[in-house]
């Protein structure tokens, strides 16, 4: 497999200031939660971090505990970026990586200790073979390490240069002002925030943007298409080799309701109207609020990273179609 990148790649892509930051991110960032693992298909995976790199993505999420196997997403990610991204293009890519989930077994492999981010860290950096990651998180506030100690940690490694910025993910408004304010006092900004938000999870309404604009902090939602359910994928029952008939699935069958299946074929008609894929609408949904800098989707195939990214071609809403979405949403 051979690869070199297209010269075109900057040509159509958007890209968005990160907060108040110097960093900009592309309107549409890849993540590698799922389709990356050990289990899954590594031709396809090749094919959709160097089709993604093609068209302008710059920004691939991982996390430690990305797989299945836990850890193989970040192996085979950094398979893929050794193998293909040589010379300078390091320099071209924005790499996150987080620690908060379990990874591995005992007192010390998960959650927010600073024991546990940093050595957290130096494992990913070793999987994926890079001297540093751009962003590392904060994958989840956790409750019973006081919030200096995790904010700490993510400082240490940034200072230490394994880290170029902090972030943090699914905070709280309240948690969010803490550790924003607590980073600042460490001198080490945070950069940006990661909060799941999507037309079916707007909780982040609720106070979250309203931090991060006053703070100068990113917004990058994940699971913007509700892991699938904003998109076609579903009106018609559950495709094979989808997320929700994996075993084990995230999305889980029972989240797939008569009355989610009618706000959803509601959706897909003003789609439709919009000349648009329901999952294009979902994603310019988001980037309608400036506070959001990038959307954070997964795709298991090169078509749906295409479809994801040729959303940018229509991203303005008229009131009626913002009121009809919202009157959906509500029922
Ligand atoms: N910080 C956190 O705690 C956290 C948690 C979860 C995720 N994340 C990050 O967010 C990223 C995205 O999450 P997500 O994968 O749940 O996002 P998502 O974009 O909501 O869902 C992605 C899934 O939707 C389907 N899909 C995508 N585009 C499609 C299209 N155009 N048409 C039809 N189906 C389409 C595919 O499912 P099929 O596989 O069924 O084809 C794909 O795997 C993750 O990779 C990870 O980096 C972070």
């Amino acid at each position: 497999m051979e690869y070199s990148p297209s010269p075109k790649r900057y040509d159509s892509m958007i890209y968005n200031r990160c907060g108040k930051s110097g960093l900009l991110l592309p309107a549409v960032s890849f993540g590698l939660w799922q389709n990356f693992g050990s289990v899954d298909d590594f031709k396809n995976a090749w094919k959709m971090v160097c089709h993604a790199f093609d068209r302008g993505i710059t920004h691939f999420d991982l996390a430690n505990n990305y797989g299945p196997l836990p850890g193989t997403a970040e192996e085979n990610f950094g398979k893929i970026i050794k193998k293909n991204f040589t010379g300078n293009l390091r320099d071209e890519l924005i790499i996150s990586t987080k620690a908060g989930y379990l990874m591995w077994p005992g007192p010390y492999g998960e959650w927010g200790s600073r024991k546990y981010l940093l050595s957290s860290l130096d494992q990913s950096l070793k999987r994926m073979e890079l001297e540093y990651v751009d962003i590392f998180y904060s994958h989840r506030p956790d409750p019973d390490t006081p919030m200096e100690e995790t904010m700490m940690a993510l400082d240490t490694a940034v200072r230490s240069g394994k880290a170029l910025y902090a972030g943090i993910s699914s905070y709280s408004p309240e948690q969010t002002k803490q550790a924003i304010k607590i980073l600042k006092d460490l001198g080490t900004p945070c950069l940006i925030h990661q909060p799941k938000y999507s037309m079916f999870e707007r909780w982040v309404e609720d106070g979250l943007l309203d931090v991060l604009e006053e703070t100068g902090v990113g917004c990058i939602p994940f699971s913007p298409l509700a892991q699938g359910m904003l998109t076609d994928k579903y009106l018609k029952g559950i495709p094979k080799n989808s997320r929700a008939s994996k075993p084990e699935a995230s999305l889980k069958l029972t989240d797939i309701t008569a009355e989610r299946l009618q706000q959803i074929r509601a959706l897909n008609e003003i789609a439709k109207l919009r000349n648009q894929s329901l999952a294009q609408m979902a994603i310019a949904w988001l980037l309608k609020d400036k506070r959001v800098t990038s959307v954070l989707i997964g795709a298991s195939s090169v078509d749906q990273l295409n479809n994801n990214i040729d959303t940018l071609n229509n991203l303005s809403f008229l009131p009626d179609e913002l009121d009809a979405i919202n009157k959906i949403l509500k029922d």
